[in-house]
């Protein structure tokens, strides 16, 4: 479980976080959305207990992150930052996705046993620089590290950007994977295809306030917060607002493709 409880954030005096709170259930999938600077990464960092609120509480796993340093969460929280060279520091794969489990405390057959289980999931070298993977790869490894722990909640800063379109499924499978298994994502994401496609929870953010929360069908027919947070519906839900009608609230190909079909019966061949 994530808690926001009326959480602002200040750096200096500038503030950046004002009176944010919601509840993040485990085993849910929850985007946060909204333009440059809103404060995304802001809130993830204070969600993952490496900055601290400036007042209000934030509580994950059932630790308060005013009190908790910030290695405990790690145990149960893996985090992968908005750019992955950020987090990457060692000079094979396998001794990268080890890093974590040894700062851990990880007894070495644990780490050896878990380490090679997440080679063989994603499929890499372990031998290869990590420097000398591609940005997608690179994505990849930092989700791999990020997941070594087995964590229960993962919190991820926008894991696709960059990416094309193979990559970027590539990882948006694995995740929604761990998500089957159990485990919390609270992703940060610009492409809103992808949070439609994957989230069943959207957090929308717009100059430090959280502005809507709600199931995708929620914020992407709403003018007025996708307006306000500069937020671009997925294709498929302008185009049915458009079209109006029966067609009305349908964000996906197959549901479109099924109205339509139904809609023309008998008058062409779908
Ligand atoms: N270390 C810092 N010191 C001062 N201000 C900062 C710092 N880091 C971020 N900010 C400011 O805080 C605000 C929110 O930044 P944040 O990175 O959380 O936004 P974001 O929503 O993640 O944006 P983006 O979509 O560009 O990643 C911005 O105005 C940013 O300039
Ligand atoms: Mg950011």
């Amino acid at each position: 479980m994530i808690i926001f409880d009326n959480v602002s954030f200040s750096y200096g005096k500038t503030q950046i976080i004002e009176k944010i709170s919601f509840r993040v259930a485990p085993g849910e999938f929850v985007a946060i959305v909204g333009p440059n600077g809103a404060g995304k990464t802001t809130v993830s960092k204070l969600a993952r207990g490496l900055l601290r609120p400036t007042s209000g509480t934030v509580t994950i796993d059932a630790l308060n992150t005013r009190t908790t340093k910030a290695s405990k969460i790690a145990r149960t929280t893996g985090f992968l930052f908005q750019n992955p060279d950020r987090q990457i520091c060692q000079n094979t794969v396998r001794d990268e996705i080890a890093f974590n489990l040894k700062i851990q405390g990880k007894s070495d057959d644990e780490t050896t046993s878990r380490v090679e289980e997440l080679i063989s999931l994603f499929g890499f070298d372990p031998n290869a620089s990590p420097f000398r993977l591609s940005r997608g790869e690179r994505q990849r490894l930092a989700l791999a590290s990020a997941l070594s722990a087995k964590p229960k909640i993962l919190i991820l800063d926008e894991p696709t950007t960059g990416l094309d379109y193979r990559e970027c499924m590539k990882i948006m499978n694995l995740i929604k994977s761990e998500n089957l298994a159990g485990t919390t994502v609270f992703m940060i994401c610009h492409d809103m295809e992808i949070v439609s496609d994957f989230a069943e929870r959207i957090l929308v953010i717009a100059d430090g306030r959280l502005i809507a929360d709600g199931n995708p069908d929620t914020i992407f027919f709403n003018k007025e917060i996708c307006a306000k947070a500069a937020l671009l519906p997925p294709q498929i839900a302008e185009l049915s607002q458009r079209l109006g009608g029966a067609y009305q609230g349908i964000r996906h190909v197959d549901n479109l493709f099924g109205a339509i079909r139904k809609n023309f019966k008998g008058e062409a061949t779908l």
